[in-house]
């Protein structure tokens, strides 16, 4: 089987983990926090890579959840880099789940912006090295 079947062609998801009993409330139902930590993390992934070293969150500029997820949903999340400032790198991040019952399905829940700043060992701003050649 296809363990990508469903999602978004020829893009690479940065992390993939199921949602469990664990992130959800009382009502059964999954946390949108539990997603947004995920989506937290996985944002900070190419802002590391770009930053080349460590960031901080600055601002989650949106968030919008667009389906419920459910326990038992493998969630996959893709990060993109869209913007970089002087510090600032700007991310666009896409939650999708793929569900097995009633029956095989694959569906975007949630998109969200967010600004992380590079920062130096005393948690200061500080520059985002220029690109280097081939990426
Ligand atoms: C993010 C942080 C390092 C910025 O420090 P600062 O002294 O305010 O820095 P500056 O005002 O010089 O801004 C630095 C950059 O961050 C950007 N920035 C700061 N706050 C921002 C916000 N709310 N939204 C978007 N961008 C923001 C600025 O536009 C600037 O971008 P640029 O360098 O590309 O032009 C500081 O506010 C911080 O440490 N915040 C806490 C972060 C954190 O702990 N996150 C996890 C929470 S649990």
């Amino acid at each position: 089987m296809n363990h990508l079947a469903g999602l978004p062609e020829g893009r690479v998801p940065v992390l993939r983990l199921p949602a469990t009993p664990q992130d959800t409330n009382a009502g059964g139902d999954v946390f949108g926090g539990w997603l947004m930590a995920q989506v937290d993390i996985a944002g900070s992934i190419p802002a590391v890579l770009r930053a080349d070293g460590r960031v901080v969150t600055a601002a989650v500029r949106s968030m919008s959840f667009l389906k419920p997820v459910r326990v038992g949903d493998l969630v996959s999340l893709y990060a993109e880099v869209t913007e970089v400032g002087r510090s600032s790198i700007r991310v666009a991040v896409e939650a999708w789940v793929q569900r097995r019952r009633p029956r095989p399905e694959a569906m975007r829940v949630a998109e969200a912006e967010l600004v992380y700043v590079a920062i130096d060992e005393r948690g200061r701003p500080r520059p985002v090295p220029k690109e280097a050649a081939g990426g």
